[in-house]
């Protein structure tokens, strides 16, 4: 079930393009979600979908040739899409908080991680160097930093990998951010850390209320954690979902695929399957559904763009052919 609490977070038909001077990249091209407080909202698509876009539309991170050319993007009501600089200086790092897959877009190599933390929390909030400090502690030890009084005095090039990305972590949620953008911040590491950091960020927005939205290539990652997906291809939301609706009931070709090209122990001893081909460019897309030259089920009619379908309350798929369990689909501009 889709819950009906009033979301952080509202994008509606959001476009983001980038005016090159081989014309027009559509990057984002038509997305639209939702997500709640202490919720987990995965965002998944293979490279060049439009993830981190999406991502950097949200914090007001597009930067020319790049500009969101339509739709809203609501925080708490407040269409962010048309905020000022200042307006969005003042949400980033206090009330909106972004998690790169780079540890070192958060961190600055020249100053010990004590004092970026402490700095971190007084731009914001007014409270002693001494209590910042001991916030600064308590974060890194929720991360699951060993010896955490120690570390904070450490330089980041003197944190391996994935404690560097930790520290990144413990950053973004110092001030209690209502939201946080995640892009792919674990994809360096091995998967058995990955899983563990996104269970801890999870448990931690569950506790304090934080929706945080997760951007992956790799349905595995999010498959056990996030409560509800979004799929995208070529810069559109092509299935959206619970994540048990998603996995289970996959609507679209395209998830059908991002499905069985996961290892599962339940399809044990069946081949994996690959999707053939490749992402389309965003460049001169060719008009008509994007997924058609790569999809086992297109046909004439897939020459036309398709609409949204709703096969259930809260489910959205973008396909003219989907895979439906019940009833036909009503189809909804
Ligand atoms: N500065 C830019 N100028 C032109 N095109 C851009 C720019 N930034 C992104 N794009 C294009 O936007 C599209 C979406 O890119 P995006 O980085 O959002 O993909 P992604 O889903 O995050 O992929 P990945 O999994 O590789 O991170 C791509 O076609 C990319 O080439
Ligand atoms: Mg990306």
């Amino acid at each position: 079930m889709v819950s009906d609490t009033e979301p952080t977070l509202e994008v509606r038909n959001l476009r983001t393009h980038f005016f090159t001077k081989a014309g027009v990249v559509k990057a984002v091209d038509d997305v639209s979600f939702a997500v709640r407080p202490g919720k987990v909202m995965g965002l998944v698509g293979e490279s060049g979908s439009g993830k981190t876009v999406t991502g950097f539309s949200i914090l007001g991170l597009v930067d020319a040739p790049g500009r969101v050319v339509g739709g809203e993007i609501r925080y708490k009501g407040e269409n962010i899409a048309t905020a000022t600089d200042d307006r969005m200086r003042r949400l980033r790092g206090r009330e909106i908080a972004m998690i790169f897959q780079d540890p070192m877009m958060t961190l600055n190599p020249v100053l010990r991680v004590d004092t970026q933390m402490v700095e971190a929390i007084r731009a914001h909030h007014s409270v002693s160097h001494k209590e910042a400090w001991q916030q600064s502690r308590d974060a890194l030890g929720r991360v699951g930093i060993p010896s955490p009084e120690e570390r904070l005095r450490a330089y980041p090039h003197q944190f391996s990998g994935g404690m560097r990305q930790r520290v990144a972590i413990a950053i973004a949620m110092l001030n209690r951010p209502d939201l946080i953008v995640a892009d792919e911040p674990t994809t360096a590491l091995d998967v058995t850390i990955q899983g563990q950091i996104l269970y801890e960020v999870q448990k931690l927005c569950e506790e304090t209320g934080t929706a945080l939205i997760w951007i992956t290539h790799d349905l595995s990652v999010v498959a056990g954690l996030a409560d509800e997906i979004c799929v995208m291809y070529a810069g559109r939301v092509v299935e959206h979902g619970t994540v048990d609706e998603v996995l289970d009931q996959p609507a679209h070709p395209y998830t059908r695929g991002l499905i069985g090209s996961v290892p599962s122990r339940n399809r044990r001893g069946q081949p994996l399957t690959q999707i053939p081909g490749m992402t389309p460019s965003l460049l001169n897309l060719e008009p008509g559904c994007p997924f058609k030259t790569r999809c086992p089920d297109a046909d004439a009619v897939c020459e036309a763009e398709p609409a949204i379908t709703h096969p259930a309350a809260g489910r959205d798929v973008r396909c003219h052919h989907p895979v439906t369990a019940g009833a036909p689909l009503e189809v909804t501009a």
